[in-house]
């Protein structure tokens, strides 16, 4: 019942097969998690929302002692979250503050190119830029972070990252927790090594195969724990690190429910002992404190660490009612005695690269039609070294795993995905259906992999 392949693959490596940055329990006292604030909008008669989004610096009490020079969007580290609905009219206005460079790249979202925030379209130091858009997809937990030319390791360290929250009809009518910060809450999971001046220096952290951090920031809290009543608790996890996979579980062992992949709902929730998700991947848990009384606590652990401590303070005084049996319903994908396209991910380090190229923005990859389905296999080509994960990211759409290896992927895998681990020697097979035309990158999405080049575009005719 598992839906995690390859139990036991987590590997956070380097160039030697060696854990780079082992990631040790904090010695913070633990403090309240901090919740990112959800963005006020100003809505239009015609039910579009508009939003200011503004890449700025700050400073940001992270840790006791000094407080860090960070990156945030509306705030000194990290950023709101953003909720739209199907089928609403969206603006954005986007800002950067920034003494440099970046761009808003809106990661899941189905978006045409020239929204879509990727490497082509840089907003300048003390530059805005408008963007329209009709959300075309069901309700996710969607995120949004930097993505200029070999630049996005560094601003997404220094802490730009922020959630989009899409709701439906379907959401509506699901019985499952829905109050922000009482019994719904996100945790953007990150890991960042503070100098002993709390600083983060991304250059001395700096690894081409991926910057690790031996702290865990979640939402930017060390240690962080929640107070909740003894009910059902929906967790929206995103991996917002660079590089770290991470393994979760709870730390009695208990089963949680798994409900969302990266693009929406699952078609049922499925039970899990353990989660692993790479970098940029999206999973909604719930974990149900109903058999728990006051003063118990649990945690979520990432291997030995714990990531979040739930301390059930307070008797519910509602009926919970059970899951829903039926969350959504997906269609599975379907196979093709050949693939349409096949794509290879290869080397490490500096070395990265896809089909044996480096990214070049003027050398277009690959070649698509809009609203046609295609089989891409996509390779992690074998290495002498013993190879690592790369979690393969597409732009533009979302998709859906065929097989992995042939063999029909873990349940958990079989919903809407944008972000998909390629374990060392393995062959992933993705059904995609690209709904707008423009050019969508493609990439690894251990930041460092992809500003060393291990990105290719794509043009969707
Ligand atoms: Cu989350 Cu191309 O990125
Ligand atoms: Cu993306
Ligand atoms: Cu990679």
């Amino acid at each position: 019942e598992n839906g995690t392949p390859q139990m036991g693959m987590t590997n956070n490596m380097g160039m030697d097969g060696e854990v780079t940055t082992e990631l040790g329990p904090s010695n913070q006292e633990s403090k309240e998690l901090v919740l990112p604030p959800v963005l006020e909008g100003t809505p239009s008669s015609d039910g579009g929302i508009s939003y200011t989004i503004t890449a700025q610096e700050g400073n940001t009490q992270l840790k006791e002692g000094n407080p860090t020079q960070t990156y945030g969007y509306n705030d000194s580290f990290l950023g709101p979250v953003i909720r739209i609905r199907k089928d609403q009219r969206v603006t954005i206005r986007t800002e950067n503050k920034l003494n440099t460079a970046t761009s808003f790249h809106w990661h899941g979202l189905k978006v045409p190119s020239n929204v879509d925030g990727g490497p082509h379209t840089p907003i300048e130091s003390g530059k805005t830029a408008e963007l329209e858009f009709t959300v075309k997809q069901e309700a996710a937990t969607l995120w949004f972070h930097p993505h200029p030319t070999g630049n996005a390791g560094q601003q997404v360290y220094q802490g730009l990252a922020g959630l989009i929250y899409i709701e439906d009809e379907n959401y509506d009518n699901l019985a499952i927790p829905k109050e922000y910060g009482i019994n719904d809450f996100p945790l953007i999971v990150q890991d960042r090594i503070f100098e002993t001046d709390n600083q983060f220096n991304y250059s001395t952290a700096y690894s081409p195969d991926g910057t690790f951090g031996d702290t865990l920031v979640v939402n930017g809290t060390l240690n962080p724990y929640i107070d909740v009543k003894n009910e059902k608790v929906r967790l929206r996890l995103l991996n917002g690190s660079n590089a770290r996979n991470y393994q979760f579980r709870l730390s009695n062992g208990n089963s949680f429910y798994q409900i969302t992949s990266d693009g929406g709902f699952l078609n049922e929730p499925i039970p899990m002992e353990s989660l692993q998700l790479v970098p940029g991947e999206r999973a909604e848990i719930i974990v149900d404190l109903s058999s728990y009384s006051i003063g118990e606590s649990i945690q979520l652990m990432e291997e030995t660490v714990s990531v979040l401590t739930l301390n059930v303070t307070e008797e519910t005084t509602e009926d919970i009612p059970p899951l829903p049996n039926t969350l959504n319903s997906i269609s599975s994908g379907e196979e093709k005695e050949t693939p349409d396209k096949e794509i290879t991910f290869s080397g490490m380090g500096n070395m990265v690269a896809i089909d044996g190229k480096q990214f070049d923005m003027d050398r277009m990859d690959l070649r698509a039609k809009v609203g046609t389905k295609e089989v891409w296999k996509i390779d992690n080509a074998p290495d002498m070294m013993g190879g690592m994960i790369h979690p393969f990211h597409l732009h533009g759409v979302q998709f859906k795993v065929l097989n992995r290896n042939g063999e029909t992927p873990p349940e958990n895998e079989k919903g809407w995905k944008d972000t998909i681990a390629l374990y060392p020697e393995e062959s992933v097979e993705i059904e995609v259906e690209f709904p707008e035309k423009g050019i969508f990158m493609y990439h690894c999405h251990i930041l460092e992999h992809e500003d060393n080049g291990m990105m290719g575009q794509v043009l969707v005719e």
